[in-house]
């Protein structure tokens, strides 16, 4: 898991899972760019689960297509992207057009927008694009369909492009992770009695971790995973068990 020379885009890669994938990348030798939404580097300072020394950063509102079109590619050679970036609503908010299609926007769609964007960089490194979908994607998230509908399509776009792709050299893959103590599900960990239902379904009997999820994901970017195409291991503690 050598990745002294290479270069790691992770979109999402500003907080929790994604922050600990590009510096899981980082810690073995690549240079990593991470995107967020916030204006610069400087603005996540102090946040848990955010560290973005040693990384770089740039800017990007990826629920834009526009914006990821035409957005300058972080290096001259990009050998992985792993696409983390991901959104929920809370409180009913998804079962509304407008929170449904924000919600797909920015967990499906720009998916899309980035893979297409960066597949000329890495047909010319022959590299890897990695997705995160969610362990929610074989079950239901109760109150959250657009979640849920945006991670179970992610299994057919990380099958779809792993297929369509793989003749140009491309390796895709996928990560389902299950509940990891993140910005995003703050909902649930900083719920007592939620936590405690969470906790008492995983088998592991703990939350995941973001350098559990950047495991699979380094392994999934390494030639320890040359004939893995199209594939979303999921790491979850056995959650789906
Ligand atoms: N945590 C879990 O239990 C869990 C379980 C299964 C799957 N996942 C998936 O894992 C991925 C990472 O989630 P996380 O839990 O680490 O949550 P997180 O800490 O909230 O990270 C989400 C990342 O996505 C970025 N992002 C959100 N909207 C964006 C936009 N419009 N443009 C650009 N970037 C945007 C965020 O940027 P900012 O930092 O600027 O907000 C952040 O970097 C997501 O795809 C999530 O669905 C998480």
């Amino acid at each position: 898991m050598d990745y002294q020379g290479k270069n790691v885009l992770v979109v999402g890669g500003s907080s929790g899972i994604g922050n600990g994938v590009a510096r899981a990348f980082l810690d073995r030798g690549a240079r990593v760019c991470v995107w967020g939404t916030r204006h610069s580097a400087a603005a996540y300072a102090g946040e848990d689960g955010s560290d973005l020394s040693g990384l770089d950063y740039a800017c990007v509102d990826v629920s834009d297509f526009d914006a990821v079109a035409g957005a300058a590619a972080p290096f001259e050679r990009l050998d992985v992207l792993v696409q983390c970036q991901g959104t929920v609503i809370y409180g009913r908010g998804e079962f509304a057009m407008e929170g449904f299609e924000k919600v797909v926007a920015v967990n499906l769609g720009s998916v899309m927008a980035c893979a297409t964007r960066f597949h000329d960089d890495l047909a010319a490194s022959q590299g890897s694009l990695i997705i995160l979908s969610s362990n929610a994607a074989y079950r239901t998230t109760l109150g959250n369909p657009a979640y849920n509908a945006s991670k179970a399509g992610l299994l057919g776009l990380t099958r779809s492009l792993a297929q369509a792709w793989v003749s140009d050299g491309i390796r895709v893959n996928g990560v389902a992770p299950g509940l990891v103590d993140t910005k995003l599900t703050k909902v649930t960990v900083e719920h007592p009695d939620r936590l405690k239902w969470a906790l008492s379904m995983i088998p592991a009997r703990r939350l995941g971790t973001p350098a559990d999820i950047a495991g699979a994901v380094l392994f999934l970017a390494s030639p320890h995973a040359a004939y893995v195409i199209g594939q979303t291991i999921t790491v979850d503690g056995g959650a789906s068990l």
